[in-house]
């Protein structure tokens, strides 16, 4: 695949603020998986194997942060979990989303909103894939969503190497320790992914 067939991710990372970003997600969503599907369906089935490795409670309670059409849910499901909540700004990824079954529930919102969730909800394990990113979500979604993390809980993103500055000292910050770090090659060699898994202590 060239640059030129690739041109969807210049043009999801450039600047834009969420009202945007969730418009161009409403409009991207019929074709993202057929468009992203060179790159990214490993990372799917790579994340629910990670998670598989380290957590056997097929009951956990476990929040797709940003699941978009819903293929880490997908690859869960296919491995035993049942209890998948998807949350993502995007009506229309979500509808793809929910149309796979696969997710208990749907929220629809800004995972940057302290309201997303009721004070009440915690989760077991928190994964967020391909969401912090340029013109997507940095430190703010992080220490939200670390909220909703329970005590010993689990949290698993994905995050690009030249991306990973601006989230470094975010990460160090926060009271969990990394147990998960894995590297992959993606876009046709042109960048490196990581999977970074935190436990909340
Ligand atoms: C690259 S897609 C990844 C979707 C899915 N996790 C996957 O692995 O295929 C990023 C998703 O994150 C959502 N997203 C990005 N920033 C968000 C935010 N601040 N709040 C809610 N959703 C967000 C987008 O709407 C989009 O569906």
């Amino acid at each position: 695949m060239t640059t030129d067939e690739r041109q969807w991710l210049s043009w999801i990372c450039e600047n834009s603020d969420p009202k945007e970003l969730e418009k161009k997600y409403n409009t991207w969503a019929e074709t993202y998986e057929t468009d992203v599907k060179k790159d990214w369906s490993f990372m799917p089935v790579q994340i629910a194997k990670v998670i598989e490795s380290i957590l056997s409670n097929k009951q956990a309670v476990i929040l797709d942060a940003g699941a978009g059409t819903g293929l880490v849910g997908e690859a869960l499901f296919q491995r035993g979990y049942t209890h998948l909540i998807a949350a993502d700004l995007s009506d229309k990824m979500l509808e793809i989303a929910g149309q796979k079954q696969v997710y208990k529930a749907l929220q629809r919102g800004n995972l940057d909103d302290p309201q997303l969730f009721t004070s009440g909800d915690q989760f077991d394990v928190i994964i967020a894939a391909g969401v912090f990113a340029y013109a997507h979500a940095g430190v703010s979604v992080l220490n939200n969503l670390f909220r909703f993390l329970k005590s010993g809980g689990l949290f698993v993103l994905t995050i690009r190497e030249d991306y990973q500055p601006q989230m470094q000292s975010a990460f160090e910050a926060l009271p969990w320790r990394l147990v998960i770090q894995e590297q992959y090659k993606i876009y046709d060699g042109q960048q490196i992914m990581s999977i970074l898994g935190f436990r909340k202590n």
